[in-house]
């Protein structure tokens, strides 16, 4: 099969595209013709070396941990899914992606895609709907009524995020660059905040939630926007738990797991027409470099997907 592999860690150009061999799924898991695969910050964070400790991958590694296609082949004792399935999954990241022609996921990590959207869309859809759900719903727990602060609202998670804390009947601020705001306000943000222009924390009145994707400074500001209780819920760098005791506030870091439960409810939530994910760019298999590059610089609009069939 073709596939993108790192042979060692680097810049963008330790991407090869190349032939690979086909993975056999094992037991509990199946084998998914990949039609498209999502691209996300950390492919390129994982590239660098940045995730080596943590992951301990082995070279070479296909990058790539957003997908959707169609199920091709079963392993022993899979009973859930079968030969022609069309699903989509944020498979386990320590194990090989899915910038390729084929893919192996365990079964728990695979729900069906949504209906109502392609390919591309789906792949686009996964990590980061995942990601927001565990970040506003399972980490910070947002009740309707309640007001929460999404940094980076215009990007792969903040679009989706805005839209799963609507849903959930929640007042929704988002910093973003101005060229984004009319994208954001459609998205349903009640209050836009220029990054560039205006200090959040004096702009914002206290929130229950801040969902940060931004980290650094942006992440030290953000304390004083949190109403006493509130948490700050961060997928950047893990927030310390001494400054928000000093706060009054609670803190959480979100490493988004696989769950194929969570991607049903998603999917059923895009079908019923109350989440929809935005892909800014679409390029070929063979293109992951230019891709990677994109998303690299900081400022995507929704999603870039890799074409793969
Ligand atoms: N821990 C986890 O499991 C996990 C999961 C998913 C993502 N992440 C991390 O979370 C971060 C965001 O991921 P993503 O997929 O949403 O990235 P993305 O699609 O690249 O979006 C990042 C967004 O940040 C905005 N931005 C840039 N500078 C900003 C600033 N100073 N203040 C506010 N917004 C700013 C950009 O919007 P403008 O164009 O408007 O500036 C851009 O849309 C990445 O670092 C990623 O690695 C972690």
């Amino acid at each position: 099969m073709k596939a993108v592999r790192i042979h060692s860690y680097g810049g963008p150009e330790v991407l090869v595209y190349e032939d690979a061999p086909r993975p056999h799924p094992g037991e509990g898991e199946v084998l998914v013709r990949v039609h498209a695969s999502g691209i996300n910050p950390v492919d390129w964070k994982i590239r660098e070396g940045h995730m080596e400790t943590m992951l301990r991958h082995t070279l070479p590694l296909v990058l790539g941990w957003d997908v959707s296609g169609v199920v091709e082949e079963l392993g022993p004792g899979v009973s859930g899914l079968k030969t022609g399935d069309e699903v989509y999954s944020r498979p386990d990241i320590s194990r090989d992606g899915a910038y390729a022609d084929f893919i192996v996921i365990r079964e728990s990590e695979v729900s069906l895609k949504p209906k109502s959207i392609d390919h591309i869309h789906s792949a686009a859809l996964s990590l980061s709907a995942l990601t927001a759900w565990q970040t506003l719903f399972d980490a910070a727990g947002l009740a309707a009524g309640q007001r929460v602060l999404i940094h980076g609202v215009a990007g792969g998670v903040g679009h989706i995020a805005v839209q799963l804390a609507k849903w959930k009947g929640a007042r929704v601020i988002g910093t973003a660059a101005a060229r984004n705001h009319e994208f954001v306000r459609k998205l349903g943000v009640d209050q836009i905040i220029d990054y560039d222009t205006e200090r959040f924390e004096t702009a914002v009145r206290p929130v229950d939630v801040i969902l940060d994707t931004q980290g650094g400074v942006t992440q030290e500001r953000s304390w004083k926007v949190l109403k006493p209780g509130g948490i700050l819920v961060s997928i950047s760098s893990p927030p310390s738990a001494e400054i928000a005791a000093t706060h009054g506030v609670r803190q959480a870091f979100v490493f988004t797991q696989p769950n194929a439960e969570q991607l049903a409810e998603i999917a059923t939530l895009v079908d019923g027409e109350k989440l929809k994910v935005t892909v800014e760019t679409v390029l070929a298999l063979s293109d992951a470099m230019k891709a990677q590059e994109l998303s690299a610089r900081g400022h995507t609009r929704g999603k870039i997907v890799l074409r793969v069939l």
